[in-house]
């Protein structure tokens, strides 16, 4: 079964963009229900994948997998935005300070196309910086959509569309929490890591490895 990572801080430490409140709700209600829906399903059907990845990418296609699908990329999504805030937020630096100036022009310009994309996107979703390889972009998805199943990128960062993000602490103004968010919490070394990655420079992000007890699968309980 897949775990719900512990947050990598302290439920206050995001405040007072992202509340303790907020936080509690969004980690210990939304993502739990998730990964639990998630794990009943696996179960239901005695699968035992390898990885959430694998998951996310055999499901996405196919619509008889839809529940698996949202609930598995849901907690994959969760999963990356965690680890993709941190307190100390930074600066780009190095080559991906380079690809930012290639990109946009200035921090700023991404920015502000990071905030008008998140802002203008209709409804539920996640708004991503992706690297195809050197080249950023930024990109709306719709519900629990996300890069796993777009080609050829990897994600850089993300931050949460949906209305449990920031309803609590910003009300209807999602572009200010946008702003305040990319100025303050967004996680550039694990950003640069990402880019690394991208260009075939270590590993990438992944969701902790699944642990699933011996004859948990369908073929082992025959
Ligand atoms: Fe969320």
């Amino acid at each position: 079964m897949f775990d719900l990572p512990e947050l990598p801080y302290r439920s206050d430490a995001l405040a007072p963009v992202i509340s303790a409140e907020t936080l509690r709700f969004h980690h210990g209600k939304h993502h739990k229900a998730y990964v639990e829906t998630l794990n009943a399903l696996l179960d239901d059907a005695g699968d035992t994948p390898e990885s959430l990845e694998q998951v996310v990418r055999d499901s996405a296609a196919d619509p008889a997998r839809a529940k698996l699908f949202n609930n598995a990329a849901q907690a994959w999504n969760h999963g990356f935005f965690w680890d993709a805030m941190s307190p100390d937020g930074g600066a780009p630096a190095g080559a991906l300070a380079g690809a930012v100036e290639t990109g946009f022009g200035a921090l700023a310009d991404l920015k502000a196309a990071f905030v008008k994309t998140g802002t203008e996107h209709f409804g539920s979703g996640w708004v991503w910086l992706l690297a195809e390889r050197g080249r950023l972009k930024v990109v709306a998805t719709h519900d629990a959509e996300g890069p796993l199943t777009l080609e050829n990128v990897v994600p850089l960062t993300v931050c949460d569309l949906w209305e449990h993000a920031y309803y609590l602490d910003h009300q209807n103004d999602r572009k200010g929490f946008l702003e305040a968010w990319f100025d303050t919490l967004l996680n550039w070394d694990l950003a640069a890591t990402q880019f690394a990655a991208a260009q075939d420079q270590g590993q990438a992000w992944t969701y902790p490895t699944p642990v699933f007890a011996p004859g948990t699968a369908r073929t082992a309980r025959r």
